[in-house]
């Protein structure tokens, strides 16, 4: 197996493990993941076991509902703070019996193999998507789903960017258009199914957090850079009345959906 890298690693602080872990509690207010596409693509595969590997479970908003439905779901999530959020909605629940919770990175944990293997927003992260597949394959006997956002998810920070790195790129995490290439030169011709989802302002709704998060994401390193964002910030929201989205126009999202091949 290669361990060849295409993707620029994406290593999220726990700082910002934090927001994302918020981000994720308020997007399940605004939205039940039992509504979207991608429950529905993973329930019309489960087989007569109902057995589902949850990858990159974060806070459950797949895990938990999957388990309410009677599915077994080992929950791979590498995060101490991701798993704590889970394990608590786990609780609140009484989903203990059904949730399998393993600590690791994928593809470097070891399951036993599942009908549906599921990474929602979570390929994007990993330097190595050929393995993360492949392993995929190996651990779904009938579906490997993944979820992927279509449009960059940074676009709205760029204009901040280029005021305080005028000189480089701002990173930007992969998305449908570099993953899909990569799944047919590895031979696989997934379904794919894109939807929109509504815009929310997520994470940044809180301007005092708005301003951490950001000052992270930005790479801002001094008191005085982050004085500036501060302004900045402050300027944005006004102009935006009071609101405050550095989310991307549009939202939509990539179902990426294939039948695993026997290895
Ligand atoms: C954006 S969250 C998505 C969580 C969940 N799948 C959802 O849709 O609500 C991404 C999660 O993937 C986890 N993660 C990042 N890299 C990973 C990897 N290589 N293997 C497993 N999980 C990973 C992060 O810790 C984080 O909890």
């Amino acid at each position: 197996m290669s361990s060849q890298t295409d993707w620029q690693e994406i290593v999220v602080p726990e700082k910002l493990m934090n927001h994302m872990a918020e981000g994720l509690r308020a997007s399940q207010e605004g939205r039940d993941a039992k509504d979207t596409p991608i429950f529905q693509e993973i329930l019309s595969h489960l087989g007569a076991q109902r057995s589902v590997v949850d990858i990159g479970a974060g806070v459950g908003r797949f895990t938990v509902p999957l388990a309410e439905h009677g599915c077994t779901v080992w929950a791979v999530e590498p995060s101490e703070l991701m798993r704590a959020h889970l394990q608590e909605a786990v609780a609140i629940k009484e989903l203990e019996s059904a949730v399998h919770t393993l600590p690791g990175m994928w593809p470097d944990v070891e399951v036993s193999a599942a009908e549906v293997a599921l990474a929602a927003f979570v390929i994007h992260f990993s330097p190595r998507p050929r393995e993360f597949v492949r392993a995929m394959e190996a651990a779904a006997t009938e579906r490997c789903v993944v979820a992927i956002h279509v449009d960059p998810m940074f676009s709205g920070i760029n204009d901040l960017w280029r005021v305080f790195h005028p000189d480089r790129m701002a990173p930007q995490p992969p998305v449908f258009r570099d993953l899909y290439p990569l799944l047919l030169e590895e031979g696989i011709v997934a379904d794919v199914h894109v939807y929109e989802e509504p815009r929310n302002g997520g994470f940044w709704r809180d301007p005092a957090k708005a301003l951490e998060g950001l000052a992270e994401l930005l790479q801002i390193e001094t008191d005085v850079e982050r004085e500036q964002l501060a302004v900045l910030l402050r300027e944005r929201i006004e102009k935006q009345g009071g609101a405050f989205s550095f989310a991307p126009q549009a939202s939509r999202i990539a179902v990426v959906s294939w039948q695993p091949r026997m290895t």
